[in-house]
């Protein structure tokens, strides 16, 4: 793909529409039904999140934007100079942006699921930064995710912001941190977001705001399943629902009918009672400790941790212990 500037590339690696197809018939068949948050991610889906990311109840993203400009020098000093910056999820470009200013690596390897996205705001890192080589991945990090032939000898570090982690069941999360660290190698380093427990007023607040943006992202889940698919949906027979659960440790979020419906797809009848629901996203909340004995059971050395005064959110830095 032509992208008009000298140092970015793009690799387009992105799943087919298939993929979202056969995601969509095997979660509707079964109970409960359920439905990746990954697939909330396409261009609508994306300019969603970003104001989600801008709203008085959601506090992750200025929260992890202010520990990363005030602990910028020693997370730089701590993550090293050189090399490769891995960014999984390339999530937000002022998070992105305090980083690339603090550490001038290299290169630069952006991976996201969303294509448009991400070659939007690569566009506009590569710009901002002439002598960084931009590499973007358009892949879903959570199956495989090659490193360009171009950068693949240069030392390696990652950032894993926003807490996606906390989308993973903590089993998947364990895979997928030890994935990350077997692609890194040992002694590299990650630093990663990850929201914390906290009263549970807030925590659903964060994701019922006012404005109800978060519902407009949790429908555009069917919007897409139309436009992309060609199902029948009433979308308006559906209703966003979050909700943490405290055993869990993690909100949930569920499209709900309200009335009798059905999602017609491929010839194939979804019916839905009053009630019935699809579960589209888990967001699981750590302690830090809980998250430091998940990532060492993934084989990283947990070493430095930096977080708000309210403790609303952390960033960990870890490292890549000896190969098991
Ligand atoms: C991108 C997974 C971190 O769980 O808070 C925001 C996604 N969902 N509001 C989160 C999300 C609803 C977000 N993550």
């Amino acid at each position: 793909m032509s992208t008009a500037l000298p140092n970015l590339h793009f690799h387009d690696l992105g799943p087919p529409v298939e993929d979202f197809r056969a995601a969509v018939i095997e979660g509707l068949a079964v109970k409960p039904r359920r439905l990746s948050p990954k697939f909330f991610y396409d261009a609508n889906g994306s300019a969603l999140f970003d104001q989600i990311t801008a709203l008085p109840e959601y506090y992750p993203t200025r929260t992890e934007i202010a520990l990363l400009r005030g602990h910028g020098r020693a997370i730089a000093d701590w993550l090293g100079h050189d090399g490769l910056l891995i960014e999984l999820g390339s999530g937000s470009e002022t998070k992105i942006g305090v980083l690339l200013d603090a550490l001038q690596p290299s290169a630069y390897m952006p991976v996201d699921i969303s294509g448009h996205h991400l070659l939007e705001s690569s566009r506009r890192i590569a710009a901002r930064h002439p002598g960084l080589a931009v590499h973007a991945v358009c892949a879903d990090y959570t199956r495989h995710f090659p490193v360009p032939e171009a950068v693949a000898k240069l030392g390696r570090a990652a950032f894993y912001p926003g807490s996606s982690i906390g989308n993973f069941e903590p089993d998947a999360a364990r895979t997928l941190l030890g994935r990350v660290a077997a692609i890194l190698g040992p002694g590299a380093r990650m630093l990663i977001g990850v929201d914390l427990q906290k009263d549970v007023v807030r925590l659903a607040a964060a994701y019922n705001d006012v404005q109800g943006i978060t519902a407009r992202f949790n429908l555009n889940l069917l919007h897409r399943i139309r436009r992309e698919l060609g199902a029948e949906v009433e979308i308006d027979a559906f209703r966003h629902h979050a909700a943490y659960d405290p055993a869990l440790g993690r909100i949930e979020m569920h499209l709900i009918a309200t009335r009798p419906t059905r999602i017609r797809l491929d010839g194939l009848d979804f019916r839905f009672e009053p009630g019935d629901g699809i579960h589209t996203e888990n967001s699981y909340k750590y302690s830090v400790a809980d998250f430091q004995a998940l990532a060492s059971d993934a084989g990283w050395d947990c070493t430095h941790v930096w977080q708000d005064d309210e403790a609303l959110f952390s960033l960990h830095g870890l490292t890549v212990g000896p190969a098991r």
